[in-house]
């Protein structure tokens, strides 16, 4: 307790001065709890209102990945380059620092393997163990269309709930199996039914066609999702027309981790994300590092 000797009255109430309002830019959270938008800002860059998430959580139903095969090798030195990290929860106790100043975002849904039909999924975490990890948010696969279909909403809606007991927001991710199309028609569907079933970030793909569409119609921050390795020009151009058509950032595993310099690509998606660069640009910056890293 403080020293009450020489306590000086308090006097400095600025009555002309109005109280603080807080403008939150994140798109759909303005009513959310002050811990659900702290955890949000975690993710989302306060600064920008956007993120480069690092996904490497392919080994929840394909085991090991090319390029993930030593995640404490290489994946955490990209870890700080990252607004967050997207993961399971195996992964994060086994290979990633404790001290990581990323963003969380941890798969919690799963169940068959790539052996198996993929949209067979049931929750695969409990609340209380992303509430122990420090889980900034949860992520969990909805395959609108697919022939679990309302057992993935159910997935769904139950981390929901089970988030909002604990202040913790759920990033809904479209899930396309091989028989639907990734059309803008398709992924307005998916993206709305799942913010609308309570998520507070939506992760799709980008479509060519009508993707501002499927972003503006869309209540929560809509995050592209990155898709099987590109070269690393188009892999930019495509995380810059998801920015520019209004996505809230990008979660992007492969593009990153099987490019030839993952590093260098995390700094050029910065860059596209965060600064606006344009792709030729991004592009540059990337042969720069890359080539730097190869002189030094
Ligand atoms: C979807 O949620 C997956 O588990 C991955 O996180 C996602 O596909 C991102 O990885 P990639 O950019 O390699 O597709």
């Amino acid at each position: 307790m403080a020293d009450l000797d020489g306590n000086i009255n308090a006097k400095q109430f600025h009555p002309d001065v109005p109280a603080a309002q807080f403008s939150h830019s994140i798109r759909g959270a303005a009513n959310l709890d002050w811990g659900m938008q702290n955890r949000l800002a975690r993710i989302l860059d306060p600064q920008t209102g956007k993120t480069v998430m690092l996904a490497f959580d392919h080994g929840y139903f394909q085991g090991p990945t090319s390029g993930l095969e030593r995640i404490d090798l290489n994946i955490a030195p990209l870890s700080e380059l990252a607004d967050a990290l997207m993961c399971t929860r195996g992964a994060l106790r086994t290979s990633i620092s404790p001290a990581t100043q990323a963003g969380l975002v941890l798969r919690a849904s799963g169940g068959p393997s790539i052996l198996k039909d993929l949209s067979d999924e049931y929750t695969a975490m409990a609340i209380e163990d992303a509430v122990r990890i420090n889980a900034d948010a949860i992520a969990v696969q909805v395959f609108i269309g697919g022939e679990h279909e309302s057992r993935s909403v159910r997935n769904l809606t139950t981390l929901v709930d089970a988030g909002y007991d604990t202040g913790i927001p759920v990033l809904g991710v479209t899930a396309v199996g091989k028989e639907l199309t990734r059309d803008s028609r398709y992924l307005g569907l998916a993206t709305r039914i799942i913010a609308e079933l309570g998520a507070q970030l939506v992760k799709t793909y980008y479509c060519e066609e009508g993707f501002e569409d499927v972003v503006a119609g869309c209540p929560v921050p809509v995050i592209m999702a990155g898709g099987k390795k590109l070269p690393e020009l188009d892999a930019l151009t495509m995380a810059s027309n998801a920015v520019r058509a209004g996505a809230a950032g990008v979660d992007m595993g492969r593009n990153i981790f099987q490019s030839a310099n993952p590093e260098a690509m995390m700094r050029a998606v910065r860059a596209v994300v965060h600064e606006d660069l344009d792709p030729a640009d991004a592009y540059e910056l990337y042969r720069e590092l890359s080539n730097a890293k190869v002189d030094a």
